[in-house]
C-alpha cells in the first residue's frame, strides 16, 4: 500500500517541481538561443559582400563512406581502381576554390549511414573541406545520414557541433516540431550601406523526413505540418520586418529553400519547360503533404533547391517557384558511368542605388559545375529578378 502511495506522490511531485522550474527552464533556453543568435549575428553574419554578392554553393548527396577504402559507383571501369571517397572530398575542395561561396549548403545523404562504421567520423571528414575553408556552412539530412550507428537527432547533433556550422538542430520557440535540422538563416545587406540591418534574402533549411513510418503509405517522409507551421509564422514575421521601418518594402524579400527529397510537384515538367536533364523518375514521398501550395501561399520563396534523385540536375518553374535540382555529387552515391558529378551554385546580386549604395536583391542566379577536368560551368540561368514581379504587378489590360 505504503508503497504504491509512493509510486503515485512521486511523479505528482516531479510534476510540481517541474511546473515550479519552468520559468527558470525557459529563460536558460532563452539565453542559450540568445547565446546562439549572438553566435549567428557576432562572428557569423550572414551579409552580401561589398561587390553586392552573395554567393551559395550546393552540395547534394556526397554518400560519404569510411574514406580512402570506400570504392565509387557508377564510374568508367578505367577510373574504378583509382576512384574513392577521396575524390568527393577533392571536389569540395576544388568547388569551393573556384566559386569562393560566402555559404556552403550540403543537401543531405551526406554519409551513406549502411556502409558507415563511424557515423561522428564520416561526418567530420566529409565535412572537413567546408571547415577548412573557414566558409560559414549550412546542412540538412537526407534518407542515408541516420543508417549507421547515429540516429537522425544525433547527426544532427553532431553536425552542428562543428566549426563554422550555421545549422541548427531545431528552432528553439516552437514546442514540437517534426524532424531534426528545421531553421533559417537571414542574409543582410552590405555593411555600411542602408540595408546592413535588414535581412534581403532568407534562407530556409527543412527535414524533408526519411522514409514513411505509416503503414498504409510507401516510400519517403515528407515535409509534416509542424514544420509547415514553423515556416508560414518565420515567413510571416520576416516579410513583417521587411516591409516595416526603418526602409520598409513593398514586397518580400525573395527567399530560397534547402531539403533533401523533391516535392510531388518536380514531376510537373518534361523537357520543353526545365533546363537540365531528367534521367530518372521523381523519388518525392507518395503523398503530397501540401509545402508547395504553402509556399506559394506565404509568397516569399522563389526557388527550391534538392537533391536526392542523383541523375536529375533540372530546373523549372511552377506557380513563381523555381524548382531545382542539384545533381549527383559524391562518387559513392549511385550515378552514371561517364555522366559527370556536379554542384549548384546560386548567386543573388543586389542593385546598386542612385546614390551608389546598394539597395534590395535585384536577381537570383544559377549554374552548375561539373566535375571535369576545367569544372565546366553549365545550364546558366536568371531564376528571379525584381523587374519581371514588377511587370507580372502591373495592372492587366482590359482588368477590372
Ligand atoms: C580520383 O582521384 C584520383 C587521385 O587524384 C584520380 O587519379 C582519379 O582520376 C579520380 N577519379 C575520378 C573519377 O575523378
Ligand atoms: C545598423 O545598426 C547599427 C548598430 O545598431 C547602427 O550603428 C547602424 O547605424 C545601423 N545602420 C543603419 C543603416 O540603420
Ligand atoms: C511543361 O510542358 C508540358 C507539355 O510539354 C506540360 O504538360 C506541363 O504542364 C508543363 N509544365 C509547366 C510547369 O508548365
Amino acid at each position: 500500500m505504503k508503497r504504491d502511495r509512493e509510486v503515485l506522490r512521486s511523479p505528482f511531485l516531479a510534476a510540481v517541481v517541474a511546473a515550479a522550474l519552468l520559468p527558470i527552464w525557459v529563460l536558460a533556453a532563452a539565453k542559450q538561443q540568445n547565446h546562439h543568435l549572438q553566435r549567428g549575428i557576432g562572428d557569423k553574419k550572414l551579409t552580401f559582400g561589398t561587390d553586392g554578392q552573395f554567393k551559395i554553393l550546393q552540395v547534394a548527396d556526397m554518400h560519404y563512406g569510411n574514406g580512402k577504402t570506400t570504392p565509387c559507383k557508377d564510374v568508367l571501369p578505367s577510373q574504378f581502381a583509382t576512384c574513392s571517397d577521396l575524390n568527393t572530398t577533392a571536389f569540395v575542395r576544388r568547388m569551393i576554390e573556384a566559386e569562393k561561396p560566402n555559404l556552403i549548403v550540403f543537401t543531405g545523404d551526406n554519409i551513406y549511414g549502411f556502409d558507415v562504421t563511424n557515423a561522428a567520423k564520416s561526418l567530420n571528414e566529409a565535412f572537413a573541406p567546408a571547415i577548412a575553408s573557414n566558409i560559414p556552412w549550412a546542412a540538412v539530412l537526407g534518407n542515408h545520414d541516420q543508417q549507421s550507428d547515429l540516429s537522425r537527432e544525433g547527426v544532427m547533433k553532431h553536425i552542428v557541433g562543428l566549426k563554422n556550422t550555421l545549422a541548427q538542430v531545431n528552432p528553439l520557440g516552437q514546442d514540437a516540431i517534426d524532424g531534426f535540422g528545421n531553421y533559417n538563416l537571414e542574409v543582410a545587406g552590405v555593411e555600411g550601406f542602408s540595408f546592413e540591418n535588414k535581412s534581403v534574402l532568407n534562407l530556409y533549411f527543412l527535414d524533408s523526413g526519411d522514409y514513411s513510418t505509416v503503414p498504409s503509405i510507401g516510400r519517403y517522409g515528407w515535409i509534416k505540418p509542424s514544420q509547415q507551421y514553423w515556416f508560414e509564422r518565420t515567413s510571416a514575421k520576416l516579410q513583417k520586418a521587411y516591409m516595416s521601418k526603418p526602409l520598409p518594402q513593398k514586397a518580400p524579400a525573395p527567399g530560397i529553400a534547402y531539403f533533401h527529397i523533391p516535392l510531388p510537384e518536380f514531376a510537373s515538367f518534361d523537357s520543353s519547360n526545365f533546363t537540365g536533364v531528367k534521367q530518372e523518375g521523381i523519388s518525392s514521398a507518395s503523398v503530397n503533404s501540401g509545402f508547395f501550395t504553402t509556399m506559394v501561399a506565404a509568397g516569399d520563396v522563389k526557388a527550391v533547391f534538392i537533391g536526392h534523385d542523383h541523375l536529375n540536375d533540372f530546373c523549372g518553374e511552377l506557380s513563381g517557384i523555381n524548382l531545382c535540382y542539384a545533381g549527383g555529387f559524391g562518387y559513392h552515391a549511385y550515378g552514371k558511368a561517364g555522366w559527370d558529378r556536379r554542384a549548384r551554385v546560386v548567386v543573388a546580386n543586389l542593385e546598386k542605388t542612385v546614390k551608389g549604395g546598394w539597395g534590395a536583391v535585384k536577381s537570383i542566379k544559377t549554374w552548375k559545375r561539373l566535375d571535369d577536368e576545367h569544372l565546366t560551368a553549365i545550364d546558366g540561368q536568371v531564376l528571379w529578378s525584381k523587374s519581371s514581379v514588377g511587370m507580372r504587378r502591373k495592372k492587366p489590360v482590359g482588368g477590372n
